[in-house]
């Protein structure tokens, strides 16, 4: 009888190879709702131009300065791209909640102060370095260095910045401190700095991929079918924002009741759906979730949930990624769950690890069903039979996550059987390949190729 009720609890979490084959087909749908001229503006997943045109051909060279904000550190870098290789120093700064969460101009203001802080310590106060800016929210790119933010993501609201150019506001900052040394000359996302620093070692990576606080995908799309931007000719990297798909509805079947809980108690319920099922910010609150119903069903916890169990966030994803470890003691598992003031026993323990791995799981398959449909269009695109490509991948949960990337990879082996795909994990990804692209900004603007 226990069995049957934890099997009707984790039930709705588990999907089926048909049901991933569904999600595919309906990204596949939205990529190419999001291309349309006319469709654009109603689709789930953006698919937004970024102006990078091509990856890199190792010929980039020169010094720069670069910026990383979304991810779980704020950095600021050198990055010193020469015949060697690429090299880097970098420093991570703390960016408060409140600051989060105030004013865009005090946002703008506190990363001016990061990066004078860096150029003092670095000497670089005299030099004006280009400024690669890898910015991790949506924004719709007019050009290299001009990009609108269209909404924050993953925590953020600070106010006054939605619908603005993010370069001119950080020019903005710069001027209000009077830093006339700033020459910022590309924005691009987090993906696209993962994609391009890849892509400098491996000719074939052509797709970015972040599982991290938040999750998200680009790839080399051909021109003549991105109907937002004029021209046919070559291709150009699109920033697909994938963690908005189904905010219009289109994945309302595979949502569970904890699913639609984590949501509402976001602070922007109703988006980033797809986002709210796979990535680092929200698993832990899915597993918590599961766990409060657990109890109150006295599946768990002997029926008595704590007060900490009740306590949002309180159990951080990367809980699960310790939980998951193969061959951890379930004697370490029952350390975490007392320092969440839980008396558990020996069946909690084990019942906590399939509540984990479910989550899991069904994160890693639906970031598949993703990637299928990516590596199957670019298939298609170029008239292949077989198609061989790389994907630069980078983010905590795949990193840190014992189970993650081989689910994925199996998971996207049988859902797109023709493709071969391989993954590299990328290291300070959007730091190099924020210098990347200011490199190929600067010699365009030279007049070079
Ligand atoms: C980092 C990149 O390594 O990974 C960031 O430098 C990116 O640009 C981040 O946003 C994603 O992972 P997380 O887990 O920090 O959100
Ligand atoms: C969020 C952002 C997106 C970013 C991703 C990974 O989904 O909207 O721009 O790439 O997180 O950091």
């Amino acid at each position: 009888a226990q069995r049957r009720a934890v099997n009707e609890v984790l039930g709705p979490l588990r999907l089926t190879h048909a049901d991933l084959e569904k999600v595919q087909a309906l990204m596949r749908q939205e990529m190419e709702r999001g291309l349309g001229k006319h469709t654009n503006a109603t689709a789930s997943v953006r698919m937004l131009p970024t102006y990078v045109s091509h990856t890199p051909n190792g010929t980039e060279r020169g010094d720069f300065l670069a910026l990383d904000l979304g991810g779980t550190n704020f950095r600021v870098l050198v990055v010193h791209v020469t015949e060697e290789g690429i090299s880097m120093a970098s420093e991570i700064y703390v960016i408060p909640a409140a600051i989060m969460r105030g004013t865009g101009e005090g946002l703008f203001d506190h990363i001016i102060d990061c990066i004078v802080d860096f150029q003092t310590k670095q000497n670089l106060m005299t030099q004006a370095l280009p400024l690669g800016f890898t910015f991790s929210f949506p924004c719709q790119q007019v050009g290299l260095d001009k990009a609108l933010l269209l909404t924050w993501t993953k925590g953020f609201t600070a106010s006054g910045c939605v619908g603005q150019d993010v370069v001119q506001l950080l020019r903005d900052a710069a001027q209000r401190k009077q830093h006339s040394g700033l020459q910022v000359v590309a924005l691009l996302n987090d993906t696209v700095g993962t994609m391009m620093s890849c892509g400098y070692d491996d000719p074939k990576c052509e797709i970015g991929l972040i599982v991290g606080t938040g999750t998200n995908a680009c790839y080399m799309e051909e021109m003549r079918n991105v109907g937002t931007v004029e021209g046919d000719q070559g291709r150009m990297c699109i920033n697909m924002e994938w963690g908005a798909f189904g905010d219009n509805g289109c994945l309302d079947h595979i949502f569970t009741h904890f699913d639609r809980v984590v949501d509402e108690t976001t602070i922007n319920p109703g988006k980033q759906r797809f986002e709210k099922l796979i990535s680092g910010m929200y698993l832990g609150e899915i597993v918590r979730q599961i766990l409060l119903v657990m109890t109150e069903k006295q599946l768990l916890f002997q029926g008595r949930p704590t007060s900490k169990l009740q306590t949002r966030n309180i159990f951080q994803t990367k809980f699960l990624s310790t939980i998951e470890l193969n061959g951890l003691a379930l004697r370490q598992i029952r350390t975490i769950l007392n320092e969440l003031e839980l008396d558990a026993s020996f069946e909690d323990s084990v019942l906590l690890r399939e509540v984990c791995q479910a989550v899991s799981l069904r994160a890693a398959q639906l970031c598949a069903a993703g990637l299928a449909a990516v590596v199957e269009k670019m298939r298609e695109n170029r008239g292949l039979d077989r198609l061989s490509v790389s994907v630069g991948v980078d983010g905590t949960l795949y990193k840190l996550h014992p189970c993650f990337s081989h689910n994925l990879q199996k998971t996207l082996k049988d859902l797109a059987p023709n493709c071969d795909v391989s993954f590299h994990l990328s290291e300070d990804g959007s730091g190099k390949g924020a210098a990347l692209v200011a490199a190929v900004a600067c010699r365009t603007a030279s007049g070079g190729q």
